[in-house]
């Protein structure tokens, strides 16, 4: 893949491809992606329930979903999903060893003088947590939670399919 450079607020570094900043609603041009809306349904049912989410009787929609293609060395740098309620990632090709997606605490600017974490401290008192990324399967997370895709460390592409879902429609 030669590399198209995405200009969104997700930058993916040269060398790999996002439609974020060329074709970001894929999900309106192309069955395959409006279908994905279908099949995440009740991931978002189960995952809103988790988080006790209000959502006052409205349903969650998808209003974007972009491609995005790794090879080896490229970076998904830190990022939120501004205009969002919901974001997540489908894996369809994940070669082995390929990076996970690493979320940040998001209190991590306040914690001032606090000491490291031992490197064995249960994952819920890190300030990074790597989700694995495995093919087939589905990420969800607020919007407002930063990640990112560090340096893909494997030879293939790491590919994925991103969307964000929200509810005031
Ligand atoms: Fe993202």
């Amino acid at each position: 893949m030669t590399g198209l450079v995405g200009s969104g607020p997700a930058p993916v570094t040269p060398g790999g491809y996002t439609s974020y900043g060329s074709q970001c609603q894929l999900q309106r041009i192309s069955p395959t992606f409006a279908a994905l809306e279908y099949y995440l349904a009740p991931h978002l049912k189960r995952f809103t329930a988790d988080l006790a989410l209000d959502l006052k009787d409205r349903t969650l929609t998808m209003t974007d979903c972009w491609v995005n293609i790794m090879p080896k060395g490229v970076v998904h740098s830190l990022h939120l999903h501004p205009v969002s309620t919901l974001g997540g990632t489908y894996y369809f090709q994940v070669p082995a060893g390929s990076s996970g997606l690493k979320f940040e605490d998001p209190r991590l600017d306040r914690f001032m003088a606090a000491p490291a974490r031992k490197s064995g401290a249960p994952a819920a008192l890190r300030p990074w947590h790597t989700v694995p990324a495995k093919v087939g399967q589905v990420v969800l997370f607020e919007s407002w939670l930063r990640h990112e895709v560090p340096p893909n460390p494997a030879s293939g592409e790491r590919t994925s399919v991103s969307f964000n879902f929200n509810n005031w429609f």
